[in-house]
């Protein structure tokens, strides 16, 4: 009897196994309820009193024996499925977290507004959808006035006209109306016009629109703001102001900043002069002041519009208008090293 307690202790230490079923099967056929231990203890009564004590000894060894086996197993078992990654590797460092980048369109406005606002323009914003009389009749292009042909519109309902804004001028309207000067506001802003589609036109773009409103506002405060803001934005300080028209601002002017004739690309994009073409600009015509209640006689007023894509394409020197559009990664993933 007792030999066969001792061989049993034996088979206990040496036991192995390898699966969670095995160590369950081992605990069943020693410690479960008709397990062997079970079985031995019953003979105990039979065992002669001279041997009782070694036989008792015996019997708690192979006890004890067999349950540290279930618990060293299962341990084992367990340190074996986390180092297979179970659990995965609980001291490696996290994964990276994926930032997006931003759209460069969302950059070049962002930091359009940043150089105005530190000069102390604030920032509107207004309807896409609008009326005839905000983007057309009160920046002075009556009905059947010509320059209504300058953009073509996408018009969405007929007499009376609402339509998707062709510029952010509209705003300024807006703004002029709910508004006392002293005015210092520019108005970023996507605009609409039904033109092909092409490397340098789009039918959906964005503008962003400048407004300043005084008493004895001048030609020069233009001209030194816009030079603030070509410093600021291209690092390049030499522009010029070419005569041009827009209804609503008398006398108007084209922006040209020199770019310079450095590299082959200068050449090409400048088309061999070393000037751009970057915004139109001019003093507020009075009638435009007195369509939004404000005394012309007392103020006077600059205004200047610029598109937010042509900004981008010069200063990251994106080729394709489109390519704001495409939402191809390869494209939006350049711009996100810039917050
Ligand atoms: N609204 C003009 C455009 O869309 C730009 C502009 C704004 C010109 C303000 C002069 C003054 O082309």
């Amino acid at each position: 009897m007792l030999d066969k307690v001792k061989e049993l202790i034996g088979e206990v230490n040496e036991f192995q196994a390898n699966s969670p079923e095995a160590v369950e099967d081992f605990r069943i056929k020693y410690l479960g309820k008709k397990g062997l231990l079970n079985d031995l203890f019953a003979e105990f009564k039979n065992v002669e009193p001279a041997s009782r004590k070694e036989f008792g000894q015996a019997l708690n060894t192979l006890k004890n024996a067999a349950q540290d086996k279930v618990n060293t197993l299962k341990d084992n078992l367990e340190s074996a499925d986390e180092q297979k990654g179970f659990y995965g590797d609980l001291t490696r460092p996290s994964e990276p977290i994926e930032l997006g980048s931003r759209h460069p369109i969302s950059i070049v406005k962002n930091q359009i507004i940043d150089v105005f606002s530190r000069i102390g323009f604030t920032v509107s914003e207004g309807p896409e959808i609008e009326d005839d009389w905000h983007n057309f009749t009160a920046l002075n292009l009556p009905e059947y006035h010509p320059a209504r042909d300058m953009q073509d519109t996408f018009f969405i309902e007929k007499d009376p006209d609402i339509l998707l804004r062709t510029h952010t001028s509209s705003v300024q309207v807006r703004y002029m109306e709910n508004n006392e000067p002293p005015i210092r506001t520019i108005s970023p802003g996507r605009v609409f016009r039904n033109e092909d589609i092409s490397a340098r036109a789009h039918c959906i773009f964005h503008q962003v629109e400048g407004l300043y409103i005084d008493t004895d506002v001048s030609f020069a405060d233009l001209k030194q703001t816009l030079l603030y803001f070509t410093k600021e934005m291209f690092g390049k300080s030499k522009i010029r102001l070419r005569p041009s028209y827009f209804p609503f601002t008398e006398p108007s002017a084209e922006v040209d900043i020199y770019w310079g004739l450095e590299t082959e690309t200068d050449y090409k994009i400048t088309k061999g002069t070393g000037w751009l073409e970057i915004m139109g600009c001019g003093m507020v015509d009075p009638n435009v002041l007195k369509n939004a209640n404000i005394d012309p006689t007392k103020y006077s007023g600059y205004a200047f519009g610029m598109g937010i894509e042509r900004i981008a394409m010069l200063l990251y020197q994106i080729p394709d208008i489109r390519m704001f559009y495409e939402n191809d990664v390869r494209f939006l993933e350049q711009f996100k090293t810039v917050l």
